[in-house]
């Protein structure tokens, strides 16, 4: 199968579906994603309807040597057509490379009136594998998957200088979990609660938050995709435009924040077609931007030799087990529409599609102009 489908975006709706299904990608009813009331019902509180987004399909794209459909839900125009000319650009190099970490999460496990912080961090150390062994108990069929609770550290957090309140120094515990196939919130959740009495009890304090956090910095995604700049429009200038825009995210984070927010364009409108907790990778992505003290751009830029390289890298909290996979078909056809069957599959091609994004991005506003582009698609779409 290959992604690339020229001409594609000129055909009527029914017809690109019929594409997908020759390719048997799609099902045969074009109503087979719908979610029902009863389904929406066992999702949310309160469900009265279901809400609906435009579904487009981002082409062109190659990630890690394999050809790939990415289904994206967005409500904002120009965003699916801009991945696919940039997937086009990146397939002329050879496409996307992306590698994941470990699915490692980190659950938190707030400890308050420590009475001596470094005791209370030794005697947690000194019973690490008794407490993570209690952490296992909680779910044997995620141990039994190869994942489970893997290393516990401690951070203490001292009263900054601008607080005014009475609130002391508070020793943090972190639990690391491989969490495999899933998101991971409910595993880590429920590990981090069962622990909080035994942590307490070991600190000689009192427990209070136990959740896990967003900054899922132990699991990242790495894309990398490289350009020649011969096949770039007006080539070595334009391959120098997009550094400098580049530079000035990274420099600048009132800039960075549009340049990020470009990459989640992507990445996000894949997630919600995949069904995913699109809010932790956001929240995730953007506290991963500023890790350093300072909020700056995701992806970098440059020239090496005759090629533009772009890298980005990201947290990816996304799983294919529970949730949304779960209960709503449409997520389940846009899952297969996409070759994914693992988080991993999943986590991969968000992130291509954000680096192809962020390109797309940054060649048409640094060249003719982003609106000149997006008038371009609305005449189009107007039938002007
Ligand atoms: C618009 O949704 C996204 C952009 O503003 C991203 C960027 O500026 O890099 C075009």
């Amino acid at each position: 199968m290959i992604s690339r489908l020229p001409g594609f975006h000129k055909l009527a709706p029914h017809e690109r579906r019929r594409v997908f299904v020759e390719l048997d990608l799609l099902d045969r009813n074009p109503n087979a994603g719908a979610l029902d009331l009863a389904q929406a019902d066992r999702m949310v509180e309160n469900a009265i309807g279901t809400h609906e987004l435009p579904l487009g399909v981002g082409v062109n794209l190659i990630v890690n040597g394999r050809d790939r459909f990415a289904p994206m839900a967005i409500e904002e125009p120009s965003v699916v057509a801009a991945a696919g000319h940039a997937a086009k650009l990146l397939r002329s190099g050879v496409g996307i490379e992306v590698t994941t970490s470990r699915p490692l999460m980190i659950g938190q496990i707030q400890l308050l009136d420590v009475p001596d912080m470094v005791q209370a961090a030794k005697n947690i150390a000194v019973f690490k594998s008794e407490i993570l062994e209690r952490a296992n108990r909680c779910d044997a069929a995620l141990v039994e998957a190869g994942g489970g609770a893997v290393d516990i550290q401690t951070r203490t957090l001292m009263p900054g200088p601008d607080e005014d309140g009475d609130v002391g120094p508070m020793l943090v515990v972190h639990l690391l979990v491989d969490v495999r196939e899933a998101m991971g919130a409910n595993a880590v959740n429920t590990m981090c609660e069962t622990l909080a009495p035994e942590l307490a009890q070991r600190s000689g304090g009192r427990a209070l938050l136990r959740i896990l956090s967003n900054l899922a910095d132990r699991r990242t995604v790495r894309a990398k995709g490289k350009v020649p700049i011969k096949e770039l429009p007006k080539g070595e200038r334009t391959a120098r435009a997009i550094v400098e825009a580049c530079v000035f995210a990274e420099r600048d984070p009132y800039r960075a924040a549009t340049h990020n927010k470009g990459i989640m364009n992507g990445v996000d409108a894949v997630l919600v077609a995949l069904g995913q907790d699109w809010r932790a990778v956001e929240a995730g992505a953007h506290a991963f931007a500023a890790r350093q003290g300072r909020y700056t751009a995701l992806s970098r830029w440059r020239i090496h030799d005759d090629q533009l390289v772009g890298k980005l890298e990201l947290p990816m909290a996304v799983g294919v087990v529970g949730g949304a996979v779960r209960e709503h078909p449409g997520v389940r056809e846009n899952l297969r529409l996409s070759g994914s069957k693992t988080a991993d599959d999943v986590a991969k091609l968000a992130a291509a599609v954000g680096l192809a994004q962020n390109l797309a991005a940054l060649r048409a506003l640094s060249t003719e102009g982003i609106q000149q582009g997006h008038m371009r698609l609305h005449a189009r779409k107007r039938g002007m």
